[in-house]
Parts: C-alpha cells; sequence; structure tokens
C-alpha cells in the first residue's frame, strides 16, 4: 500500500476524538491533508451494525456475535473506505481499529486475545496501521469525563467498572506485544500536550 495507516486507541473518556480534530487541523494549516474515519462506523454499512452492536436494548447479545459484528463492520469499513485510500496513496486516521476489539472483546469480554486476533485475521487480511497511538487514561478518571459531557452513553459505557479496568489492563498487554507500533501518550496531560506528543509520532511515519 502506498499510503499510511494511523490509528487511535484509548478506553472510555481517553479524549481520542478531541485529540484527532486538533491533529487534523494542525496537519491541514502544514498542507498535509488527510482522510479520518471511525470504527466501528465510517461507513453506511458499518454504521448501521454500529447502530445494533452499541443499542442499550441489545442487552441478550451473545458476546462472539459481539465480536464477529466488530469484525464484520471492520471488513466492509477497509474495502469500502481504507484500503481504496491508502492505495491512493492518503494519510489515512482512523478512531479505533482491531486493537479495540482485542483489548474489549478478547480481554473485557474476556473472549481471549488470540481468539479475537483470529476472527479479525479474515476481516483485515494484512491490514495493520503503520502506527497506533494508545492515549492512556485510566477508567477511573476516563468513565467520569463519560458521564459528565454530553455524549451519548452507549451499551459498552454501561459495563461494570471492572470490565472497562480489563479493557484497560488488555490495551497495556497488547502494548507490550507491538511495542513498533503501539505509542503511548498520557491522556491525563492537558489536550494541548496531548496533541503535541500525538503530531510527534505521527511526524516519524508521514
Ligand atoms: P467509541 O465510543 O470510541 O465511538 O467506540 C464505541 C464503543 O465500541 C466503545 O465502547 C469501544 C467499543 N468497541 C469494541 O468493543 N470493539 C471494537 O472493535 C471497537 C472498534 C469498538
Amino acid at each position: 500500500m502506498k499510503g499510511i495507516f494511523i490509528t487511535f486507541e484509548g478506553p472510555e473518556g481517553s479524549g481520542k476524538t478531541s485529540v484527532i480534530e486538533a491533529i487534523v487541523k494542525q496537519l491541514n494549516e502544514e498542507n498535509i491533508h488527510v482522510m479520518t474515519t471511525r470504527e466501528p462506523g465510517g461507513i453506511r454499512i458499518a454504521e448501521k451494525i454500529r447502530e445494533i452492536i452499541l443499542d442499550v436494548e441489545n442487552v441478550e447479545m451473545d458476546l462472539i456475535t459481539e465480536a464477529l459484528l466488530f469484525a464484520a463492520s471492520r471488513r466492509q469499513h477497509i474495502i469500502e473506505k481504507i484500503w481504496p485510500a491508502l492505495e491512493e496513496g492518503k494519510v489515512v486516521i482512523c478512531d479505533r481499529f482491531v486493537d479495540s476489539s482485542l483489548a474489549y472483546q478478547g480481554v473485557g469480554r474476556e473472549l481471549g486475545i488470540e481468539r479475537v486476533y483470529n476472527i479479525n485475521r479474515y476481516a483485515i487480511e494484512d491490514c495493520l496501521p503503520n502506527l497506533t497511538i494508545f492515549i492512556d487514561v485510566p477508567p477511573s478518571i476516563g468513565l467520569k469525563r463519560v458521564f459528565s459531557n454530553d455524549r451519548k452513553v452507549d451499551r459498552l459505557d454501561l459495563e461494570t467498572i471492572q470490565f472497562h479496568e480489563k479493557v484497560y489492563r488488555g490495551y497495556h498487554e497488547i502494548i507490550k506485544r507491538f511495542p513498533n507500533r503501539i505509542k503511548v501518550v498520557d491522556g491525563t496531560q492537558p489536550i494541548e500536550i496531548v496533541v503535541k506528543e500525538a503530531l510527534k509520532w505521527i511526524k516519524t511515519v508521514i
């Protein structure tokens, strides 16, 4: 692929979305144009799958069904949006990607990192990011942020603090497995510093 694929990861309330917005603005000012997208979602079919997964009414959803739906939405997103953009040589920034499944479904839901990675291998083939930035915010701080702003609370936000602690530990396990690809930025710092540190990593790959 000719382009550069960058993903952002983090637990609930890590502020990834605001950080990505600020980074894109800064890059645009430097005449570096990027395509942004998000998971689950990014394209029509995947946004529909997102609605099913995150609907607070879907309490009976089986955990493997959940993992498969995330992988299915990811597949469609890659085929329709990510690969074509990378083929054109674009810089693609995606808010969450396969590491979210490894942390949330693999460790949070206890399906196992290997098992969830195997499910996702069908979806992503060899499409792994060139760089992943993990915005590190412990769940005790992140969840307070989620419940104090006006963002719509979804089915996964409503999980127990123990679930979110597992997800957080899961991310740190994944970081140990992929130290070259995943870079950690302390998300408890003021947003300007978080943006500056994330940009520094981005500049190493673009
Ligand atoms: P968001 O709040 O960052 O938009 O993400 C939606 C929720 O979906 C969030 O709770 C994380 C969760 N998620 C997974 O559990 N597995 C995945 O593979 C992805 C992409 C998201």
